[in-house]
């Protein structure tokens, strides 16, 4: 059993430097209308860790005709951003970056968080008031005139602002 046990081991080494931590804080997170993709086995891993709210305050705003939410990469603007961090392996990024546009729409930078509570397992533990830096899909390609939109602290799709998600299945044509 000793040698089955070391393979586990080095089985689960091999896992997390494969895995890479996300935070989402818009149609991904659970409740969404996009959480289902993160769930999909065929899109590739994703395992909860722990809700979070960025250090810094940054603008979160809903805008193209479809709604979309985006976090505004202006840190000190807006408001502390409260999101899920995810764990997820190199298919679910890829999977990711081509859901999100990235780099065209969202790119992919680094975001400093604060831990509100770890309800993850295992490997995927935070301790809430811990800080842990992970990757996010802001946007430094916005329009001008969204940095004079509404910012939200937590985006809900269903919230009281009535700006109705469109699906990317739904959408029309430009
Ligand atoms: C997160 O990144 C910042 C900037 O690179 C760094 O100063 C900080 O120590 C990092 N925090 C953690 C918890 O790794």
């Amino acid at each position: 059993m000793k040698g089955f046990s070391i393979l586990s081991v080095i089985v689960s080494v091999f896992r997390a430097v494969h895995m890479e931590q996300i935070f989402v804080y818009g149609t991904l997170k659970k409740g969404q209308p996009n959480y289902f993709r993160m769930m999909d086995p065929d899109n590739g891993r994703a395992e909860f860790v722990a809700h979070a709210r960025t250090v810094e305050q940054y603008p979160l705003v809903i805008a193209t005709k479809n709604n979309i939410p985006f976090l505004l990469n202006v840190p000190g603007e807006g408001q502390r951003i409260q999101g899920e961090i995810y764990s997820v392996d190199q298919k679910m990024l890829k999977f990711l970056d081509e859901f999100e546009s990235c780099p065209d729409l969202y790119q992919r930078t680094t975001v400093q968080l604060e831990v509100q509570d770890g309800l993850g397992e295992g490997e995927n533990t935070l301790e809430s008031g811990s800080f842990v830096n992970a990757s996010v899909y802001s946007t430094t390609t916005y329009e001008p005139e969204w940095l004079q939109k509404p910012t939200y602290e937590s985006y809900d799709a269903h919230g009281d602002h009535g700006l109705r998600y469109v699906r990317r299945e739904d959408r029309s044509p430009e």
